[in-house]
C-alpha cells in the first residue's frame, strides 16, 4: 500500500493508474476506521481495479464547539487496517495540501436539503462536506466514489453536488454496517459509557417500530414519530429529530412509495444518527 502525503504525489499516482488503463475507486473518510468504513473499501474493490482511501479530518465541516479537536485520530491503526484490507493507496494530507488557502476564499454551498435534519442542528456542516469532497474529487479524479447510507443526508447532498456541478464520476451508496446488537457502527460509539451502550440499540428498535406503524397505517406519520421520540426521551435519549420522509428527503405525499425514517439523538455527549429505508 502506498501512503501519499502531498497533492503532487497524488496526481502522479493517479496518472500512473490512468496510463495503465486502471479504473480507480475512492473512499473518503476522516479516519478512526471501523468495519463500516471497511465495508466501503470492499464495495470499492468490486467497483474498480484500484482503491484509494483518504484519511482527513476536515476542519470546515465542524461547527464552533463541535468535536474537531477531540475527533479521534488513530493514524497507525488505520494504516494497519487498510493494509490488511489490501487497499492500494492511502492519502493522508496535512490541512495545507487540501486547503492551499485557509480559511478558503471559495467554497461550495450545499442544496436546500442541507437545511433540514442534521443541517438544522449543524449550520454550515454540509457546506464544509461538499467543499472538501469536491476538493478531494478534484485531487483524486476517481471513476467512482463510495459513501455510506448511514449518513443518508450526506450521501444525498453529495449526489446533488455531483449532478449540479457536472462532476464526472459515479457515486456508489453502501448499506449501513451494524454491530450485532444493531447499533450502526460509528467512530463516536467508542465514547459511549457502558450504560449508554446498553441503551443505544433502542435507536434502531425505534426505527423498525416507526416503519411497522407506518405500514399498518393506523396513525398519522406525525403521531407515530411524536410517540416514538417521547419514548426515546423517556429512556434517556435527547432526540434531535425523528422524521419520516420520501427517499429524496422531500415531505411524504400520498403517492410516495419509497420512504425513509431518519433519527438523530444524543446519549450523554454522543450524537448518534441512523436511518431505515422502506417501501409501502
Ligand atoms: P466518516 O465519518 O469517516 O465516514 C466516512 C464514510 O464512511 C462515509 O461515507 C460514511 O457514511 C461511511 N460510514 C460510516 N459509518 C458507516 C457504517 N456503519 N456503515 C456504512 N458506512 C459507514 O463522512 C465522513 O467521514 C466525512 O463527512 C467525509 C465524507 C469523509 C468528508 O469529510
Amino acid at each position: 500500500m502506498k501512503q501519499i502525503l502531498t497533492a503532487q504525489d497524488l496526481r502522479d499516482w493517479r496518472s500512473e493508474q490512468r496510463d495503465h488503463g486502471l479504473k480507480v475507486a475512492f473512499v473518503p473518510t476522516m479516519g478512526n476506521l471501523h468495519e463500516g468504513h471497511l465495508s466501503l473499501v470492499k464495495a470499492a474493490q468490486q467497483q474498480a481495479d484500484r482503491v484509494i482511501v483518504s484519511l482527513f479530518v476536515n476542519p470546515t465541516q465542524f461547527g464552533v464547539g463541535e468535536d474537531f479537536d477531540t475527533y479521534p485520530r488513530t493514524l497507525d491503526e488505520d494504516l494497519d487496517k487498510l493494509q490488511e484490507a489490501k487497499v492500494d493507496a492511502v492519502f493522508t494530507p496535512a490541512v495545507g495540501e487540501v486547503y492551499p488557502v485557509y480559511p478558503p476564499r471559495v467554497t461550495v454551498t450545499a442544496g436546500a436539503i442541507s437545511g433540514i435534519l442534521c443541517g438544522r442542528a449543524r449550520p454550515g456542516h454540509f457546506d464544509g462536506v461538499v467543499t472538501v469532497v469536491s476538493k478531494l474529487f478534484n485531487l483524486v479524479e476517481p471513476d467512482v466514489a463510495c459513501f455510506g447510507e448511514k449518513d443518508y443526508q450526506q450521501l444525498s447532498v453529495i449526489r446533488e453536488m455531483v449532478a449540479d456541478l457536472n462532476f464526472n464520476l459515479k457515486i456508489h451508496g453502501v448499506p449501513t454496517e451494524r454491530a450485532a446488537y444493531k447499533l450502526a457502527l460509528s467512530s463516536r460509539n467508542s465514547r459511549l459509557t457502558p450504560k449508554e451502550r446498553e441503551l443505544a440499540p433502542e435507536l434502531y428498535k425505534a426505527l423498525t417500530s416507526v416503519r411497522e406503524q407506518c405500514l399498518q397505517g393506523r396513525m398519522t406519520i406525525d403521531q407515530i414519530t411524536r410517540r416514538a421520540s417521547e419514548n426515546l426521551n423517556q429512556l434517556g435519549f435527547t432526540v434531535d429529530y425523528l422524521e419520516v420522509l420520501s427517499h429524496d428527503l422531500t415531505p411524504v405525499t400520498p403517492s410516495s412509495r419509497k420512504l425513509i425514517v431518519l433519527i438523530a439523538a444524543k446519549l450523554g455527549s454522543v450524537r448518534l444518527i441512523d436511518n431505515l429505508q422502506f417501501d409501502r
